[in-house]
């Protein structure tokens, strides 16, 4: 069964929440609190270690009911059926959708085309097991006999983001391997890399779903060559595995078949972090670390799933989103981790986000005449406190920020727990009641500057209280983005996960590179022609 595809401007909800819109968007935040005692309450979600408190935004308990009927009326409900049924949900590429079934417990079932691909699954699971325990142990040497120590992971967009943000997230839980992480085809990168490698202890894991993509291909080419200046072609066994569902041209790189981790289709590239593209997190934190995390992501699933809308955490934050993107014209959203662990979080949801519903044609392919995806931008607290957040407070833009935050330090250090904890509370404080001009100058600030110093407030957050960073509650938070990402592109009545917007750049690029080549220069916009000729001449 095809996704429903309904233009959520003509629901009757939409109509609602138009109306309802030129009612309350100048209302005050601050006057919603002090008119309701129980607001932050009622507007709060407590599932297992997360507590989620939304009540910090522009909306009423109307505006929720409004946003509710509209997942409603677009028939999520049948939508999440479809997507965890195993249909072809990514209609434009003819393919099921289901990472959720590489975290799904060994006893249930995913099908796709009739076969359930849970023992597959599980499967390759133990490969993945079995794999990071030899290397992890030493038992797996190098061509000298040594064990490794280090692990580079080559790969671009979901074969580098997803896991490059997972190891440094958990980097508290990670063992004696040394994981580096190479995907600009810019060739400074991979060379910097290589300055840091012994090829006696280097571990290359080449990921990459297509096994086509031009980056890859040229980092594992030129560390194979590095490599080869060392060791022998035999060598290469016992240092290049792979990740991908291409096995012909992995094996025309060189790589054994027996070092070959299978991936689907059926996984989309910025949706396989749980898959083998996620081997190197494995072997950076172990496979029990790694197996929490897929257990924290099947958690989450089976809340997205079964939970009430009302009280589901990814659909409540998709539709608040909704509800800015589409009514109030916000343009962006923040999202500001307090743990620098997550520094990387936000560079990571911007693919999984802006790949998946930057999109313009809905799914009747007619040309979307409203907004849909959400440019995502950020970085930790409170280092991001002392660089862009003058402008969240006081700039003439609205953009609502997700608040990311864990109780609990890991190394224990309570008086910086404290102090950043006081920080991230403070700051959507100051964000909901801003700071009034009779405030101001009861401060004793002189007229003239007043103005200066007086803050609006009335600025969306959510609160995203998490008990501790964990390998499973970090799996419970990826997967809260994938589920919001999803409920989106079902209301914004979208194909979510295909990428034909990435191609073009491709295709231009490779005809580029064989001009550079001496083939013959082609027609170009006289702006690019000049840049080509400049760049020939000059290089
Ligand atoms: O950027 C386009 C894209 O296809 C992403 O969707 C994907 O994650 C990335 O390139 C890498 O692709 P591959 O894993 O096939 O090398």
């Amino acid at each position: 069964m095809a996704l429903p595809n309904i233009n959520p401007t003509t629901t009757k909800s939409w109509e609602q929440l138009q109306a309802h819109y030129n009612d309350v968007h100048n209302l005050h935040m601050k006057d919603l609190f002090a008119q309701d005692k129980d607001r932050a309450s009622k507007f709060t979600i407590n599932w297992e270690d997360f507590y989620v408190d939304f009540s910090k935004n522009r909306i009423t308990e109307e505006t929720l009911t409004y946003l509710l009927q509209l997942a409603d009326e677009v028939k999520l409900k049948e939508a999440i059926e479809s997507q965890f049924s195993g249909e072809k949900i990514n209609q434009t590429e003819g393919r099921a959708v289901l990472h959720t079934a590489l975290r799904a417990p060994i006893t249930s079932e995913f099908k796709v085309n009739g076969v359930n691909v849970i023992p597959e699954v599980y499967n390759v699971k133990k490969k993945i097991e079995h794999f990071t325990n030899e290397v992890v142990n030493g038992n797996r040497k190098g061509f000298t006999g040594k064990p490794f120590t280090h692990v580079v992971n080559i790969g671009i967009g979901g074969s580098d983001l997803g896991p490059a943000m997972v190891v440094d997230s958990l980097q508290y839980y990670a063992n004696h391997l040394t994981t580096h992480f190479v995907s600009n085809v810019d060739g400074d990168h991979v060379n910097e890399i290589i300055k840091k490698l012994d090829p006696e202890t280097t571990l290359f894991v080449v990921v990459s779903k297509t096994f086509t993509t031009q980056e890859t291909l040229s980092n594992a080419n030129t560390i194979k060559e590095w490599f080869l200046k060392s060791a022998d072609q035999a060598a290469i066994a016992k240092h290049f595995v792979a990740v991908s569902t291409n096995i012909e041209s992995v094996k025309a790189f060189g790589i054994d078949e027996a070092n070959v981790f299978p991936m689907w289709d059926w996984v989309g590239g910025r949706f396989s972090l749980w898959s083998a593209v996620g081997l190197t997190i494995s072997l950076a934190i172990g496979y029990n670390n790694f197996d929490s995390l897929l257990q924290g992501a099947n958690k989450m699933d089976e809340h997205f799933k079964n939970e009430d809308f009302k009280t589901n955490i990814p659909v409540v934050l998709a539709l608040i989103s909704i509800w800015y993107n589409n009514f109030f014209n916000a343009e962006s959203e923040a999202v500001i981790p307090y743990s620098q662990y997550l520094n990387q979080f936000a560079t990571y949801l911007q693919q999984g986000i802006m790949e998946s519903n930057g999109k313009s044609v809905d799914r009747n392919g007619n040309a979307i005449d409203y907004q849909t995806g959400t440019l995502i931008w950020g970085e930790p607290g409170t280092n991001s406190q002392h660089a862009f957040f003058q402008l969240i407070h006081q700039g003439t833009k609205l953009i609502p920020a997700d608040f990311i935050g864990f109780v609990k330090s890991l190394h224990g250090n309570q008086d910086h727990q404290d102090k950043l904890i006081s920080n991230f509370l403070a700051q959507t404080e100051a964000l909901l009641n801003g700071k009034t001009e009779a405030e101001v100058v009861a401060e004793g600030t002189a007229k003239d500057l007043t103005p200066f110093k007086v803050f609006n407030g009335n600025k969306p957050t959510n609160t995203i209280f998490v008990n501790k960073l964990t390998p499973e509650s970090l799996g419970k938070l990826i997967a809260m983005y994938e589920h919001k990402i999803f409920v989106q592109g079902i209301i914004w009545n979208i194909f979510s996960y295909d990428q034909f917007g990435v191609e073009l750049g491709k295709q231009l690029a490779s005809k580029i590179l064989n001009e550079f080549n001496g083939s013959t220069v082609n027609e170009h916009d006289s702006s690019t022609l000049n840049l080509l000729n400049y760049y020939k001449t000059s290089k």
